[in-house]
């Protein structure tokens, strides 16, 4: 009988695992008996009188178009309703019913009916099929755990263009996140029109054009080279792209990064900075000595002076239009790495901070953050920085995104201030996702599993201050929609996870099998992502004067062949089992995960110098 149960309870755990893949984990889904077949057409019945609603919809029916289903609108007999439901606790929750006979999506607003749509969408295939379409029919009750889920594309590194944006904003909301921080502005390209400031984009938004390294080896401009590489978004495309988003449940946090970041700025308005001498918009030649533990020293000034009235003239302006444009209520004005030493050399910020009675350039620092607070808070906005802004102190009512690790948002909530968790430890997806012999080396690594070891909400503060988390991809080596799509994705997915499911649902191996399916749909769409989680992880180390190779992959049933004796193809060399000894002599390591006896992701192969150095 013990037998019989302890069977009974294996099957319901397997059960309980997805039989769906859809991400992020929904609250519960329940499987019930049968399934609803499409045939060529479906009828679908929209009560929800919403007209956010109707245009969700119909991005929802060109995807039924796309597989084969033709979407209908008459009164009788619909197989598809849709209404909302006052009821529903969460203002982004939904419920999805799916029988034989029927689908019933409600949803509280139209941001739930929207994700619902979205759940919906992830239950049908994403490509046209031969066999009928079915799904298997079931309960899901759905809401998320934060209401900040956030992405932030970096488009002054590179630019990317309005229907590029769109483009990411699409995938964004298929796995429900709803905030877009765009990051408009940096040393390398002012991105949006201010019309009381014409050079921020007749200058600001232009640099020579550089390939190589960023902050290495791409040459300084030359003497009266044309700067030809960059773009800009006018009032009319920026206001376009704020409907977009709306229409997916997307809010968008403009961020203007002041007072470091500013080299583009400087560029069209030199005499905004304590040098006041011509500019150039960077192309990410070497502009800093980096000195390994965080701390650098800026060779060119890139930081508007704090002394300046004129400069919250600058920042007023901006201001004024950044809140006309963005109906959100944050403004992000970033505030993160301002290099000091041109503050503390200029004679004019001493002479000011003498009189008024500051101490060192981070109460100066403060100073000037308290003051852009005023100006955004003058024009019906709150601000959110990054964790640099509470060095000094920090105002009442600011927001703070903790990006140097976990530390900065502890410290910003035991303040009292609300906090949005961007650590580079789990949620930087410029970072490299596989192995550094095949992916393109910069700064540092993540990989899909860290990603979703993510939990924003630390011990021991007020979870109430933790107002969710968000995933940041800079672009500084990052030129292309595809290759955002590569870096982005699927980290992305497994950060969605972690911002709308309910912790005791986050399971890794539940979500990397259907992340596996999601690759699938990726494939369909062509767009292009990183499938490093199917490579093998490769370590060395040391133990007794051996060094060691140790191979990992954490699919389930996944299985790892490898050869060090310069054989091939490694299918037919050795399966990995325990770490090895790694051999003396002249070889290259080649590995591969294989899974259900196919052979999946990259083969790695690793020359034995390269092994050792690691
Ligand atoms: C940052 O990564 N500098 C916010």
């Amino acid at each position: 009988m013990k037998n019989v149960i302890t069977l009974l309870f294996v099957i319901v755990g397997f059960l309980s695992q997805a039989q769906h893949n859809i991400i992020p984990e929904p609250l519960s889904y329940l499987e019930t008996n049968g399934f609803f077949s499409f045939s060529n057409s479906v009828n679908i019945r929209d009560q929800s009188k919403d007209n956010q609603v109707a245009k969700g919809l119909k991005v929802f029916e060109n995807h039924l178009s796309k597989i084969g289903i033709k979407a209908n609108h008459n009164e009788k007999d619909p197989s598809i309703i849709i209404r909302k439901n006052k009821s529903i606790p969460s203002e982004e929750g939904y419920t999805l019913d799916i029988s034989e006979n029927n689908i019933i999506l409600e949803g509280k607003s139209f941001a739930g009916i929207y994700y619902g749509l979205q759940t919906l969408k992830q239950l049908l295939p994403s490509s046209n099929q031969k066999e009928p379409i079915q799904i298997k029919s079931c309960s899901i009750v759905d809401e998320p755990r934060f209401k900040w889920r956030g992405l932030m594309l970096d488009v002054s590194r590179h630019f990317f263009t309005v229907e590029e944006v769109k483009a990411y904003i699409d995938q964004m909301a298929a796995f429900k996140f709803n905030t877009f921080h765009w990051h408009l502005t940096d040393d390398n390209g002012w991105r949006v029109e201010i019309k009381a400031l014409p050079k921020l984009t007749e200058i600001g938004a232009w640099r020579v054009e550089r390939n190589g390294k960023f902050g290495a080896s791409r040459p300084a401009p030359l003497a009266g080279e044309k700067a030809t590489y960059g773009g800009f978004y006018t009032q009319e495309q920026i206001k376009d792209v704020v409907k977009y988003a709306t229409a997916r449940n997307i809010t968008i946090i403009p961020e203007i990064d002041l007072p470091g970041h500013s080299m583009a700025a400087l560029a069209a308005y030199p005499k905004l900075s304590t040098k006041k001498e011509p500019k150039f918009v960077s192309p990410g030649n070497k502009f800093a000595e980096w000195f390994g533990d965080g701390s650098f020293k800026m060779n060119i000034e890139n930081t508007l002076n704090p002394s300046d009235e004129k400069v919250y003239d600058f920042i007023d302006k901006v201001y004024t239009e950044i809140a006309q444009l963005f109906p959100g209520k944050y403004i992000h004005m970033g505030g993160d790495e301002c290099y000091k030493g041109y503050w503390e050399e200029s004679e004019e910020v001493k002479a000011f901070m003498k009189m008024n009675k500051i101490k060192d350039a981070h109460e100066l620092q403060s100073y000037f953050v308290k003051r852009v607070q005023k100006i955004i808070n003058s024009k019906g906005k709150k601000m959110i920085g990054w964790d640099e802004i509470i060095e000094g102190g920090l105002a009442k009512g600011a927001t703070v995104m903790s990006w140097q690790g976990m530390k900065g948002g502890i410290h910003a909530a035991k303040k009292g201030h609300e906090v949005v968790m961007s650590p580079t430890t789990f949620a930087y997806l410029d970072y490299m996702q596989g192995d550094a012999t095949i992916e393109n080396k910069i700064y540092a690594s993540l990989s899909l599993e860290k990603t979703y070891e993510f939990e924003p909400i630390p011990e021991g503060v007020d979870e109430k201050l933790i107002l969710g988390g968000q995933a940041n991809i800079w672009t500084e080596e990052i030129p292309t929609l595809q290759f955002a799509f590569y870096m982005t994705y699927p980290r992305a997915m497994s950060i969605s996870e972690t911002l709308w499911s309910s912790k005791n649902k986050k399971n890794w191996d539940n979500f990397v099998t259907k992340a596996q399916a999601h690759f699938v749909r990726f494939d369909d769409q062509k767009i292009n992502i990183c499938k490093a989680v199917l490579d093998p992880i490769v370590e060395v180390y040391k133990e007794d004067d051996k060094l060691m190779c140790k191979l990992i992959n954490n699919l389930p049933n996944a299985v790892i062949y490898f050869s060090t004796n310069n054989t091939y193809p490694v299918e037919f060399a050795t399966k990995y089992t325990q770490p090895f000894e790694i051999p003396k002599g002249d070889f290259k390591l080649r590995t591969q995960t294989f899974q259900y006896g196919k052979a999946i992701g990259r083969q790695l192969i690793i020359d034995r110098t390269d092994l050792i150095k690691r």
